[in-house]
C-alpha cells in the first residue's frame, strides 16, 4: 500500500456509503460509465456479470498480441480502454455540473491542464520552502530531492488521464488508475450527499464535497510519473502523509481556490473528528501553505488560533474522506491478483523469472489493468483462477 492512507479503516462508514452508491446513483450514471467498461470478450469470460449489463457492451477492439502489448505505452493503453475513457467522461461532465462558476472554471482548468504549478518553483523558494518543512519536521528528504522531479516531457498538457492512481503496488497501480480511482470517488461521494438528503433532510454543500473529491489527488500525475521499466515512480512522505495530498493542496493554494474547497480536500485522507486526526489535518494545511507561500490562518484554512481547521468545523470535509475509501477493496485487488497474473504470465505468455520483475510483466500487467481493472480481476478471481485466465487472455493474446 502506498503512504496514501493511514492504517484506519472504517467499515461501517465504508458500508454505509457502497451501500449508499448502489442504492442512490441514477442507473444511467453507473452504466455509462460501467457498461462501457468491459471489452465484449472480456465480458464473456465473467459469467457473474448480470445479464442487463452485459447487452450494453462498449465497442472493443479486441484482444492484442503480446509483442503490440509490450509496444504500447501509458498513453496507448489508456486511450484504448472503454472503461478510463467513460471514466474520464463521467468525470468531465461532473465537473460541467458544478453550479459555482469559479469552482467549474477550476476544475476544467486543471482536468484540462495537469502540469503543476508548483514545479515553477525557483531555486531560491526552493530552498526557502525545504528549510520552513525540515525545521517543522515535514520532511526528512534531502534538499534537492523533496519535491518530485519535474518530468522531462512536462508541458501544459502533461496528462492526468493515463496517470497511475497510487503507487505500483496499491490500488490503482496502472495507466488511467487515477481517473478510475476518482469516478468511484465522485460517485460515491454524490451517494452520500444524497443520502444526507434522502435520510436526514438537509443539503450539504454538493459543489464543495464533489469538487473536492473530483481534485482530491491532482498531483498524482506528478508523483507516480511512469518510467522507463513501465513502472511508476515511488512516493515519498511529506508531513506524515503521501507527498501527493500535501502537494495537491499546494497547487490549490497556488491557485487561490476557495478555502473551504481546499480544507475539505485536506481531509480526504482522515477527518478531523478528534484532536487526533484533525492534528494530521491541520498538519497537512500547514506544510501545503509552506509550500505554497501562504498564511493558513490568514487564508482561512485554519481557525484563529492555528490549532484547528476553521470552527465550527463543515461536514464536506468528512464526506471528502469517506468517498476516498475506493482504496479498501482496491488495494487487496492488486495485492491478490498479482502473483495469480505472474503464474500466467510463465505459463501462458513464456516470460522468464527476469521478465517478471522488469518492463515485460509490467507492460503486460498495465494492459490488463487499464483494460478491466484489478477490481474486476479480483472479482473474476473469486470464482477461479481459469476467470483470471480467460480475462487476460481477452486483453491480451497468450504467446
Ligand atoms: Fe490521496
Ligand atoms: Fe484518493
Amino acid at each position: 500500500m502506498d503512504l496514501e492512507k493511514r492504517d484506519f479503516l472504517k467499515i461501517s462508514a465504508i458500508t454505509a456509503s457502497a451501500a449508499a452508491a448502489n442504492l442512490l446513483l441514477p442507473r444511467g450514471a453507473f452504466a455509462a460509465v460501467f457498461d462501457s467498461a468491459m471489452p465484449a470478450s472480456a465480458q464473456a469470460a465473467d459469467e457473474s456479470r448480470p445479464r442487463s449489463v452485459q447487452t450494453a457492451a462498449a465497442p472493443f477492439s479486441g484482444a492484442i498480441g503480446m509483442d503490440a502489448c509490450q509496444s504500447l505505452d501509458y498513453n496507448e493503453m489508456a486511450a484504448r480502454s472503454p472503461m478510463i475513457q467513460a471514466s474520464w467522461q463521467y468525470l468531465r461532465r461532473e465537473a460541467e455540473r458544478i453550479e459555482d462558476r469559479t469552482l467549474r472554471a477550476l476544475i476544467n482548468d486543471i482536468y484540462g491542464n495537469s502540469s503543476p504549478r508548483l514545479a515553477n518553483l525557483d531555486s531560491g523558494s526552493r530552498k526557502l520552502v525545504w528549510e520552513q518543512l525540515n525545521a517543522a519536521g515535514y520532511t526528512k528528504q534531502d534538499r534537492n530531492n523533496f519535491l518530485p522531479p519535474v518530468p522531462p516531457d512536462m508541458n501544459d498538457r502533461y496528462p492526468c488521464v493515463a496517470a497511475p492512481g497510487s503507487g505500483y503496488g496499491s490500488h490503482h497501480a496502472y495507466p488511467g488508475g487515477l481517473i478510475t480511482h476518482v469516478a468511484a470517488n465522485v460517485m460515491i461521494t454524490s451517494a452520500i450527499v444524497d443520502t444526507y438528503k434522502e435520510v436526514y433532510g438537509y443539503d450539504v454543500n454538493r459543489d464543495i464535497a464533489v469538487a473536492a473529491q473530483l481534485l482530491h489527488d491532482l498531483h498524482k500525475p506528478y508523483v507516480f510519473q511512469w518510467l522507463d521499466d513501465a513502472s511508476s515512480r515511488v512516493e515519498q512522505p511529506l508531513a506524515g502523509t503521501g507527498e501527493h495530498h500535501v502537494l495537491s493542496l499546494a497547487e490549490l493554494i497556488v491557485r487561490q481556490a476557495p478555502a473551504e474547497l481546499i480544507v475539505a480536500q485536506a481531509c480526504a485522507h482522515t477527518h478531523p473528528g478528534n484532536e487526533t486526526e484533525e492534528n494530521q489535518v491541520v498538519n497537512w494545511l500547514k506544510a501545503a501553505a509552506i509550500i505554497a507561500g501562504a498564511d493558513p490562518v490568514r487564508y482561512g484554512l485554519l481557525d484563529a488560533s492555528g490549532k484547528t481547521l476553521p470552527l465550527p468545523r463543515r461536514q464536506e470535509g468528512f464526506i471528502c474522506h469517506l468517498g476516498d475509501h475506493d482504496f479498501v477493496l482496491s488495494v487487496p485487488a492488486v495485492q491478490w491478483t498479482l502473483p495469480v497474473m505472474r503464474e500466467i504470465a510463465k505459463r501462458d505468455y513464456k516470460l522468464s523469472d527476469n521478465d517478471l520483475r522488469g518492463k515485460p510483466f509490467n507492460s503486460l500487467r498495465n494492459m490488463v489493468y487499464s483494460q478491466v481493472s484489478a477490481m474486476r480481476l479480483e472479482h473474476a478471481y473469486v470464482g477461479g483462477r481459469e476467470r483470471v485466465r480467460a480475462l487476460m487472455h481477452s486483453v491480451v493474446r497468450p504467446v
